[in-house]
């Protein structure tokens, strides 16, 4: 076939490719090793100079005209395929959504917020923990060895031999002051928590904890009754009183219990506080001096408090909540009571 027939055929052929099966099609039959073209160029050796050099030209010019107009068309279907699958796939974000309502704010997030509020205005920052912790910090580090007793209460779900669902938010405590490599520390730590716990109104095998510590130089426990007493009435009001009752943490010495007197009868005593005029919301203690050596620092330079603080526990008496287990059932009708003024 004559070189201008045979481009004519084929800008046809490549004209008329439907898609790109039918595209490579053509361009198998035009521009393969097998095509004419190529054939054509087989030829070339077996002319003389002269005409070698023209036909040699024009097979050129026929090629590179029929390439153009493959990697045209080729484009072309590219792009048409694109748009087409843009259309399908577009959707209309000015529909309105189906029914969703601005429902209320589980009462958890609202308190743990005010808690952090409040401690950030004392020159505390927020430290994040994971919910996932191995055994080395979520009991070692918090002087709870092996075969410590305290690991009986604090049973959880284990991911494998070491690492654990973490029990409290005191891990945090021991990657802080590894962070702090044996300097000042000043943080609050919210997060979940995971435990074997009692079956009962208020207890919950998850719960949340806010953890603080606060390491410095000659650090007493007025510090931690003076900064304890400002969270409590900024959280609950000016009248309420704190009270400390002696009590035992590994990771603490002394350790207290912190209870706060009751909003109901104002600390005579009545059936919320069971007779008792108060009602405990958080542990806290000076830093044991093991705890300061196992975290890398020197209990004679520092010393330090820490709390934590249990968030459900707060929501309860805050807002009067009956049962524990409504925190977690997003139930819409409770949730709908705490809308955000
Ligand atoms: N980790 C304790 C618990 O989960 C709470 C606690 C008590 C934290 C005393 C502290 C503390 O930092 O000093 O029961």
């Amino acid at each position: 076939m004559d070189l201008d027939e045979l481009k004519a055929k084929a800008l046809k052929a490549i004209k008329d490719a439907k898609d790109e099966l039918e595209l490579t099609n053509v361009r198998n039959l035009f521009l393969s090793k097998k095509s004419e073209i190529n054939q054509k160029m087989g030829t070339l050796k077996d002319l003389k100079e002269d005409e070698r050099k023209s036909l040699g030209q024009k097979i050129n010019e026929t090629r590179s005209a029929i390439t153009d107009a493959f990697t045209q068309k080729f484009n072309d279907i590219k792009a048409y395929n694109l748009n087409l699958k843009l259309k399908r796939e577009t959707i209309d974000i000015s529909l309105p959504g189906a029914g969703i309502k601005n429902i209320g704010i589980n009462p958890l997030y609202l308190v743990e917020d005010e808690i952090i509020n409040i401690f950030l205005g004392m020159g505390y920052s927020v430290y994040e923990g994971s919910d996932v912790e191995t055994d080395h910090f979520n009991f070692e580090l918090m002087n709870i060895p092996k075969d410590h007793p305290a690991r009986e209460m604090q049973d959880t779900f284990y991911i494998d031999k070491s690492l654990l669902m973490r029990t409290h938010t005191s891990p945090a405590q021991a990657h802080a002051m590894e962070e702090a490599k044996g300097g000042p520390v000043r943080i609050i730590c919210p997060g979940k928590c995971f435990r074997r716990d009692d079956d009962d109104l208020i207890h919950s095998h998850q719960f949340k904890q806010i953890e603080g510590l606060l390491i410095d130089k000659n650090i007493n426990i007025g510090h931690l009754e003076k900064t304890l007493e400002t969270f409590v009435k900024k959280l609950f009001g000016e009248k309420r009183e704190i009270r400390m009752r002696s009590s035992y943490f590994p990771f603490t010495e002394p350790s207290v219990e912190v209870d706060v007197s009751c909003d109901k009868c104002g600390g005579k005593g009545c059936p919320v506080c069971k007779g008792t005029g108060y009602l405990e919301i958080l542990g806290a203690g000076i830093v044991n001096p093991r705890v300061l050596k196992l975290n890398g620092y020197d209990p004679k330079e520092y010393s330090g408090f820490a709390f934590g603080i249990g968030i459900e526990r707060v929501a309860i008496l805050k807002y009067g909540i009956d049962d524990i287990r409504r925190f977690y059932t997003n139930d819409i009708r409770f949730l709908d009571e705490f809308k955000r003024r």
